[in-house]
């Protein structure tokens, strides 16, 4: 199919002061140490979503992004015969040029069904 060729676009919450369930299954929840220092690494763990998403076989989330400032930190495929939670870890490691500046963390997923979906969040390295 052609389209499946095009970019597919990112889906956005309706009004993101009141999320609906749909929303809430499928926006990243992105959770960071309290203390970050650039040049030391970090984890990062995203969930799938703040009502979590289900992982079965004809609807799961299919992989997890991480990007910092643009650049990509990692994907990771989940698969739900073998993963029962929609969450993946990243360890980052921001380049110590960074120390005592702010960074974007952005979080995409897909699910097989409800497509693309990303969150960001804004750290302050030290
Ligand atoms: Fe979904």
């Amino acid at each position: 199919m052609a389209e499946a060729m095009a970019k597919e676009k990112i889906n956005k919450p309706v009004d993101p002061k009141n999320l609906t369930e749909g929303e809430k299954k499928h926006i990243p929840v992105i959770y960071v140490p309290k203390s970050i220092t650039a040049g030391e690494p970090f984890d990062v763990i995203v969930e799938i979503g703040s009502i979590p998403h289900v992982m079965e076989e004809k609807h799961y989330i299919e992989w997890v992004e991480l990007y910092l400032n643009d650049s990509k930190v990692g994907r990771v495929e989940l698969f739900p015969r073998k993963n029962k939670k929609a969450e993946a870890t990243f360890t980052v490691e921001a380049d110590r040029a960074l120390a005592g500046k702010e960074a974007q963390l952005r979080a995409l997923e897909h699910c097989n069904v409800h497509g693309l979906w990303e969150e960001f969040m804004t750290i302050k390295m030290n």
